[in-house]
């Protein structure tokens, strides 16, 4: 009988038992997890825990091409998001855009210019400060007190940590000052991050107790924030700076400037090295200045922020999809490393485009192990002339994934060969074609390619669509395999199909499930057969429909079945319908033609009545629009606009609920037309539409 390996030191595995323990320690720690998270009902001492975890991790440093794709080690923090409430943000938390060179800096300057319709000669103030590494929190306060404390989670909705945060000795449980200069609500947000030594000490501290060692200071502050046990984090060393708000009652503050000496007056800290620009060269000096002091500095920083300082301002720059247009932010340049580039994989995504990655022997580049670099595309790789085998210098920059910037020609094997593009797709085997004047290959195989339907499924369930508790990317592929879920309505059907008396393999019988995760995969299945229309459009993963698209179409068409009635007469390329389609922002002939494609498929069709069937979609929820006298009208804006640029009345209007056209047609409801105004004016007087100067328009809708 072969030796158990589980009792044998580690210098005596061979590589097979080794790779066996990895196995068994895998599925045993996952098992102890969702017994201690999931259950609350953990059956190994904390104790016991670590020495599992030490194990795995010193099997791991011997053995480091068998590290599992599910290695315990791989886990960030213990806690999964599942053990905590979720919280609904009342004002969203948003991501930032980016600038990497003083010309996006220039652009970003006269973006905003040319937004507010401002003069060369009007100086812009921009408050520049360190882009820090760390996590968002927003902490909720009324009257002063703080009662609610949330991760930025996808931005719309995170997670408690309230009771993790009152840990923080940075963070006030009272805001301080005199009454007066304290708002009933104020959400302040801010960075909580690990300064680099307290980084250093908790892992030397963790090493020596055999317990996980973070990679990095971001990846600690977060272990050690999202901890279901307060009393975790409390034992970590974590600080925050302040640097923005969500809710505010009153807001009564008129510049980022100000609000700074806000939040340092309420006892909060705010980055030193903060400061007040008002021109390209001020902002480039300070993001000099603060690029040099960035490898002393005690904590990370990956960038700069550049936030417009006047608030009236940011109020009319207001935000593009996710990301404020007043606010962006300067990162730094990417590291570089130099490793060899071992094999190249090609992955077939949702949409069937062939994507070639790169698996690299692995390297540290500033700090974190790379062993998968993009190569993009088919063109990428002939031009540069990347092969198997060959030496290349990689970089990274933030989170974005490692490109490979330069391949070294003289460490080049002898033998070795120009890399052979696929015409057919790897996972399929159908024709791979790629159209002209496309970068990428798609497989052609449609919804026969497995792969193209499992990557659909995935995005399915992912955090930005129905966001499925216990349903990731690794039980997808197994269902997918093993035929339980083949496609969307599947997922919804698949408690009372689990329930059959003639179903022989019900989940709780499989191997890795037991009643109780069954139970609770049912249960997060249905907790989310209620969804907004937006979030609905952009789940279905329709080729070019993004979050933002999405929000457009479900905007402009308010409900499922008159999105798929618009659709179908849309189909007519000469219909009105079809015009209405490409009148919504954002929509241009391309992206027609793939959403019309999908809406035009048998396949899809079915799957769309099964989601109805199984669903509440949820009409589309026009933004505040109660009072808003052109919510649901659609308008165009023709001529010369004198107190706003035409960008800030289309998005303005927007905000009221009205849809914003570029043409007039008999659907129009409102022509706002200024100086200068010609054929669409004439047009809107043929076709009878109301017109309104651009100071009607602004009394109509009390700007004035
Ligand atoms: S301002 C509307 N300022 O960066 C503006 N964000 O990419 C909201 N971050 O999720 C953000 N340091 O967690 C701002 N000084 C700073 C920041 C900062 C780090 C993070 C923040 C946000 C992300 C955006």
């Amino acid at each position: 009988m072969a030796t158990d390996p589980s009792n044998l030191p580690i210098d005596d595995l061979t590589e097979a038992q080794a790779a066996s323990e990895l196995a068994r320690l895998a599925a045993e720690m996952a098992e102890h997890d969702k017994r201690y998270h999931k259950d609350d009902a953990p059956v190994v001492s904390d104790a016991e825990y670590d020495a599992l975890k030490a194990r795995n991790t010193a099997i791991e440093a011997k053995f480091p091409p068998l590290i599992r794709d599910d290695s315990p080690s791989h886990k960030v923090g213990a806690a999964p998001s599942s053990g905590f409430t979720k919280v609904q943000h009342s004002v969203s938390m948003l991501s930032l855009g980016n600038v990497f060179d003083e010309s996006d800096v220039a652009d970003f300057f006269a973006r905003i210019r040319r937004f507010l319709g401002l003069d060369d000669s009007d100086p812009v103030e921009v408050i520049a400060e360190p882009k820090i590494d760390g996590l968002g929190f927003s902490a909720r306060y009324e009257n002063g007190r703080f009662i609610v404390g949330a991760t930025r989670g996808d931005g719309q909705v995170g997670e408690d940590i309230t009771a993790n945060l009152k840990t923080i000795q940075d963070m006030p449980d009272m805001l301080m000052g005199p009454a007066s200069d304290v708002p009933k609500v104020i959400e302040v947000r801010g960075e909580v991050f690990m300064t680099k030594p307290n980084f250093q000490a908790l892992n030397s501290a963790q090493e020596e107790k055999g317990a996980k060692v973070f990679a990095n200071p971001r990846n600690a502050a977060a272990g050690s924030l999202r901890q279901l046990d307060p009393e975790i984090t409390k034992s970590r060393p974590l600080t925050l700076f302040a640097y923005a708000w969500g809710e505010a009652e009153p807001l009564d503050w008129d510049s980022q400037q100000a609000y700074f000496d806000r939040l340092k007056a309420w006892g909060f800290s705010t980055n030193p090295l903060t400061r007040l620009c008002t021109s390209v060269e001020d902002v480039l000096e300070a993001y000099a200045e603060i690029s040099e002091q960035r490898a002393s500095l005690p904590y990370d920083i990956d960038g700069v922020v550049y936030k417009v300082n006047r608030l009236d301002w940011q109020q009319r720059l207001g935000f593009v999809s996710r990301a404020p247009r007043w606010a962006t932010a300067h990162k730094f340049p990417a590291e570089q490393a130099q490793t060899v580039l071992e094999k190249i994989d090609i992955q077939v995504g949702r949409t069937g485009s062939l994507t070639p990655v790169a698996r690299l022997t692995p390297v540290n580049v500033g700090g974190v192990v790379v062993s998968n670099a993009t190569l993009h595309n088919e063109d990428e790789i002939e031009r540069k002339d990347i092969r198997e085998g060959d030496t290349i210098i990689i970089q990274r920059a933030g989170d974005v994934i490692p490109q490979v910037v330069q391949v070294l020609e003289d460490k080049r094997p002898k033998n070795s060969k120009a890399f052979a593009y696929p015409s057919t797709c790897p996972i399929c085997g159908s024709l791979a074609v790629r159209e002209d004047g496309e970068a990428v290959r798609r497989c052609t195989g449609g919804l026969i390619c497995p792969a193209q339907a499992v990557e659909r499924l995935k995005h399915f369930v992912s955090r930005n669509t129905f966001d499925i508790e216990g349903l990731g990317a690794k039980n997808i592929e197994t269902f997918f395999e093993d035929g339980t879920i083949k496609n969307p309505v599947d997922i919804f059907t698949l408690e009372n199909r689990d329930a059959d008396p003639d179903n022989l393999t019900p989940l709780k019988n499989r191997e890795g499930w037991g009643k109780t995760s069954a139970d609770n995969l049912f249960s997060a299945i249905n907790e989310k057969r209620t969804i907004g229309l937006d979030r609905f459009l952009f789940a279905l993963g329709i080729r070019q429909i993004g979050q933002a698209t999405a929000r457009l179409l479900a905007q402009a068409y308010g409900s499922l079945s008159s999105l798929r009635t618009a659709l179908t007469a849309a189909q007519d390329r000469e219909s009105d319908a079809y015009a209405d389609l490409l009148n919504i922002e954002s929509v241009g002939a391309a992206v027609a033609e793939d959403l019309l494609g999908f809406f035009a498929e048998a396949h899809n069709q079915e799957v769309l009545d099964g989601l109805a069937r199984e669903l509440t979609i949820e009409d589309f929820d026009a933004p505040d629009t109660d009072s808003s006298p052109i919510a649901g009208k659609t308008v165009v804006f023709t001529g010369t606009l004198e107190t706003m640029s035409r960008n800030e009345a289309k998005t303005g209007a927007q905000a009221l609920g009205a849809k914003v056209a570029g043409s007039v047609s008999a659907k129009t409801d409102l022509v706002v037309a200024g100086p200068g105004a010609g054929s669409k004016l004439k047009k809107a007087e043929d076709l009878g539409v109301e017109v309104k100067t651009e100071q009607e328009y602004l009394t109509l809708i009390g700007k004035t």
